[in-house]
């Protein structure tokens, strides 16, 4: 029976009250803060830099679990990893030297982790697996919240968990998108060890509720 974390991405979260929603969701029992940074490249939409996460650090007391959506990482993870960075979570649609980028991260002092799109096939994570603390599989196509669950991705889950229990590997496996009760409840039962929600946690009047409807 493996743990299962919480990591309400801000995304969803009222922006201009940031440090105070930070405090609610922590006190509502979040286990890792979910950032997401976009740079209009990678993924169609702008969010937030190194300036902001260490905003986000100083409210924080939980792990920031940092998601890169951005097209040249290494340019970057030096800078969110100096922020506050805890776990540094790149796309590998967008590093052509994953191992590199992966390495580099871990320099920096954080937790290298690797995130595959829907439409990837697991086997791009084969070779790294041993190099990472954990692996994100998008439920959605990154970009935006309040996307709807991608069915696919609990056999993804499934095949994933296999993968990682052939090489006696438990390595975290994290779902981002379109999490809710039921998406929770059936992605944790194929495997998933991390779940990360947006508008399901942000869009309820009661933080804790959500978060603990979550957990199995
Ligand atoms: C999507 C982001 C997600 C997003 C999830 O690109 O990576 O973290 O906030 O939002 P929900 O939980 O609303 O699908
Ligand atoms: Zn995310």
């Amino acid at each position: 029976n493996r743990r299962v974390l919480v990591s309400p991405s801000l995304l969803s979260s009222d922006f201009g009250r940031l440090s105070e929603e930070v405090r609610a969701v922590e006190a509502a029992g979040a286990d890792w803060i979910h950032v997401d940074v976009m740079d209009g490249r990678f993924v169609p939409n702008i969010t937030l830099g190194p300036v902001i996460v260490q905003a986000i650090r100083r409210s924080a007391t939980r792990p920031l679990d940092v998601h890169l959506m951005i097209v040249e990482p290494e340019k970057y993870v030096d800078a969110f990893a100096e922020a506050g960075a805890d776990i540094l979570t790149v796309h590998v649609e967008a590093c052509t030297h994953l191992h590199r980028v992966l390495q580099q991260i871990r320099h920096a002092g954080a937790k290298p982790a690797v995130v595959l799109n829907p439409a990837t096939p697991l086997s791009a994570v084969e070779e790294v697996l041993g190099e990472v603390e954990m692996v994100l599989l998008m439920s959605v196509n990154p970009g935006f919240g309040g996307q709807v669950f991608i069915e696919r991705t609990v056999d993804r889950v499934r095949r994933l968990r296999a993968m990682m229990d052939a090489r006696g590997l438990t390595t975290d496996i994290q779902v981002d998108g379109g999490i809710n009760a039921e998406t929770a409840r059936r992605v944790v039962e194929a495997g998933a060890t991390v779940l990360v929600a947006g508008s399901y946690v942000f869009g309820s009047k009661d933080y804790a509720a959500a978060i603990r409807s979550l957990r199995p």
